[in-house]
Parts: C-alpha cells; sequence; structure tokens
C-alpha cells in the first residue's frame, strides 16, 4: 500500500539540521532527529527548550528557518497542519482541543465527520460515528463510551478519546505533548498502556513529557533538548533518570 519504512528501511521522521527562528530567539538549533515505526521516543527538556516548536515543525504549524524534514525518505514543505495530517503525522496537544460539551464520538469525529445524503439532504450519521468510535475505544480497550459527554469524564478517558481521533486517518506517527501532565496516578497508567497499544500497531510515537517515570516505562529512547539544541540521543537502557535529569538542567553538557 504506502511505502512505509519497514520495506524502505528508511525511518519513518527525519530531521536534518532542523532550525527554528522567531525574530531573534533561535528556538531550535539544528537538529538532527530519527523516528522509526513501532518505536516510542521520549522528548524532554525544560520550559523554553525548544520541544513544542519541533513538534509544531513536524506538524506542519509552520515551516522551518533552515534545514530538512523528510517522511519516509521524501522530504516534506508542510504550510498547514492539515498538510502533514496528509502524510501521516497526527498531534496530540497538550490542552487536547476537545469539546467538552460534545460527546466522546463528536469529539472523534471533530471535523472529519462521517455525513450521509439521499438527494439533496445531507445530514451527520450520529450512529455509524459511535458505532466506529466505540470499536476504537475497545481496540484501545478503553472503557470510554461513545456517547458519553466528554465533560464528564476522567483525564484518562480525555486522551483516549484524543488518541481515538489519531486512529481514524491512516496515521503513521503521533506526537504528544505533556499526554500525563495533567492526570491522575492511575489515570497514567491509563495513558501508558494507550502508548503501548499504538506502539504495537506499528505507529512511530513521539512523547513529550516532564515525568521521568513515564518516559521510562515507555520509551524506547530518549532526546533531551536544550536551549534549542539536542544535547542528548540514547536509547533508553543506555541512560538513567540522573544522567536525563543533568542533561536537563545543564549540569551534564552532552551524552
Ligand atoms: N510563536 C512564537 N513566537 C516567538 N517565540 C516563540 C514562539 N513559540 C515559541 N517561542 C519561543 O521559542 C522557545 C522554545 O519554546 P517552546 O518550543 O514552546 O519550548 P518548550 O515546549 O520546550 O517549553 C522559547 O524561548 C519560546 O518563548
Ligand atoms: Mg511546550
Amino acid at each position: 500500500m504506502r511505502a512505509d519504512a519497514e520495506e524502505t528501511g528508511l525511518p519513518i521522521l527525519e530531521l536534518q539540521s532542523v532550525s527554528k527562528h522567531f525574530g531573534a530567539i533561535h528556538a531550535l538549533n539544528e537538529v538532527d532527529l530519527t523516528l522509526e515505526s513501532g518505536e516510542v521516543l521520549g522528548l524532554m527538556g525544560d520550559n523554553g527548550a525548544g520541544k513544542s516548536t519541533l513538534v509544531k515543525v513536524i506538524a506542519g504549524n509552520f515551516p522551518p528557518t533552515h534545514g530538512e524534514v523528510r517522511i519516509g525518505g521524501e522530504p516534506v514543505h508542510f504550510h498547514k497542519p492539515v498538510e502533514a495530517r496528509q502524510k501521516g503525522v497526527e498531534v496530540v496537544y497538550q490542552d487536547l482541543a476537545l469539546c467538552n460539551n460534545l460527546s466522546a464520538s463528536a469529539n472523534v469525529f471533530l471535523g472529519r465527520e462521517i455525513k450521509r445524503r439521499a438527494g439533496p439532504l445531507r445530514w451527520l450519521d450520529h450512529k455509524a460515528m459511535a458505532k466506529r468510535a466505540g470499536e476504537l475505544f475497545s481496540e484501545l480497550k478503553s472503557e470510554t463510551r461513545p456517547r458519553d459527554l466528554v465533560r464528564q469524564m476522567s483525564g484518562g478517558q480525555r486522551q483516549a478519546v484524543a488518541i481515538a481521533r489519531t486512529r481514524l486517518s491512516q496515521a503513521r506517527m503521533v506526537l504528544m505533548d505533556e499526554p500525563t501532565a495533567a492526570i491522575s496516578v492511575r489515570q497514567v497508567a491509563e495513558v501508558l498502556d494507550l502508548i503501548r497499544r499504538l506502539k504495537d500497531s506499528g505507529m512511530a510515537i513521539m512523547l513529550i513529557s516532564h515525568r521521568m517515570p513515564d518516559v521510562f516505562a515507555v520509551c524506547d529512547r530518549v532526546v533531551v533538548m536544550r536551549r534549542g539544541r539536542k544535547v542528548a540521543d540514547k536509547a533508553i537502557h543506555a541512560t538513567s533518570p540522573e544522567e536525563v535529569t543533568g542533561l536537563i538542567t545543564g549540569a551534564i553538557h552532552a551524552a
């Protein structure tokens, strides 16, 4: 079907010497990075290190000032998020961007609703969407019910809704910005399970997190950013929370 990374032997995502400047601010400086299918990459760094900017460059919010982004080996030049989505890039944003007054199912399909038509009439097929949303939640082994209102959901269930959204498309990678920042311990475990299921389905995942235990629980590799630069890129078993903390704070310069 698609020339996927497994077939071509290329990483699904490659950044080569990517920089992003906002006027005098160098939010990203010559960042090289790869991400493989079925891999969970932890992206760590202090506030202002450039993590969200990195995600936004990959997700098409703005083009890099310099450098190249390649997906499945092909250089891409995104100017809008929809262009990145068409290439299989899905993002779960920090604030999740869900509508509290709508059901789980309506949120999953927000902006890509299933419609029915008869002659000149078109209407939303709520039944079909609820059915498909229910399938997605059960694939993710989440107890979220399609017709429940997002307003009444736990943080973990909200994450499940945001993650289920990414399953609608032919996503190849999911970029997650702090999915476990504001939820309870039990829900964190649920979200980490969701991430493992995405990984097992062959998805490439980039997980931005401040939470060291989460990164060490689910990530295969960790990249540390500091002041717009990548200061470390290591297999998770080749580093430690202490080393990563030192890299984040600058106590250790590079590893
Ligand atoms: N749209 C923008 N305009 C100007 N400066 C920005 C913009 N977005 C981010 N920055 C700056 O770029 C740097 C990196 O920010 P960011 O990527 O949000 O860091 P992080 O997500 O690691 O906390 C910060 O100095 C931030 O103030
Ligand atoms: Mg950020």
